[in-house]
């Protein structure tokens, strides 16, 4: 994972417009009086949102002003969550490749090199276009359905190189995309057919079960 720092070149202001002022106002009235700090993080996804999904200097100070923290304290959110963004990003898609363990040893090497090959050698670059970027981060918490990417909100799993380029190719079209496993599973359930529990007679009470108790334990040998 790369440093993260703000971005060099920032914007001069930021605010929330009329609908996320509204919005962020109501989420802050859901924490206890002295607890709108527990606020920070879905604040900043929404600015985030509203910013083509990146999170600015003055961002932070505005989100800090509004939960009446210290700017250090938004800022050390900001830095520790890849989820937030710190430079400008592609506007179609910022893919996330998953490359821990588990994604690796499932192929996210590979599914690295199809965004080198079509966004750029290095992470963190726009392509010319302004559609596309990608970078790697650590574990996504869809392990069980590797390897996968996040593109903003949305993780795409069980990907191989060909689905991660049909995918791009279909956002960089504009076409409609499935997000979640792009495989034939649901959700994170086996792949394929059930091959577990597949007796019917396991979960309908037609078995009967005999708890078996075990052995009672041997007398203690009296001392001499
Ligand atoms: S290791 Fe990739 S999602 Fe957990």
């Amino acid at each position: 994972m790369s440093v993260r720092r703000l971005h060099p070149i920032q914007p001069d202001s930021f605010a929330f417009n009329a609908e996320n002022l509204a919005w962020a106002k109501a989420k802050i009235a859901q924490y206890p009086a002295g607890k709108q700090a527990s606020a920070v993080i879905p604040l900043l996804w929404r600015a985030q949102e509203q910013n083509d999904n990146w999170v600015t200097k003055p961002m932070i100070e505005y989100i800090a002003n509004m939960l009446d923290m210290s700017y250090i304290r938004v800022l050390e959110v900001a830095t520790f969550y890849t989820m937030f963004q710190l430079q400008p990003v592609g506007k179609v898609a910022h893919i996330q490749v998953c490359g821990t363990t588990p994604c690796m040893l499932r192929g996210a090497e590979d599914l690295k090199k199809v965004c080198q090959n079509r966004i750029s050698h290095e992470p963190h670059h726009v392509t010319e276009d302004g559609k596309f970027s990608w970078e790697e981060v650590e574990c996504l918490g869809a392990c069980v359905n590797a390897p996968m990417v996040q593109i903003f909100k949305d993780t795409y799993e069980d990907l191989t190189p060909a689905s991660l380029e049909k995918l791009i190719d279909d956002l960089a079209a504009g076409r409609k995309v499935k997000v979640g496993p792009q495989i034939d599973r649901h959700m994170a359930a086996p792949e394929g057919a059930q091959t577990a529990l597949t007796d019917p007679s396991l979960y309908e009470g037609q078995r009967t079960f005999v708890r078996v108790e075990p052995p009672p334990p041997a007398p203690a040998e009296e001392k001499k």
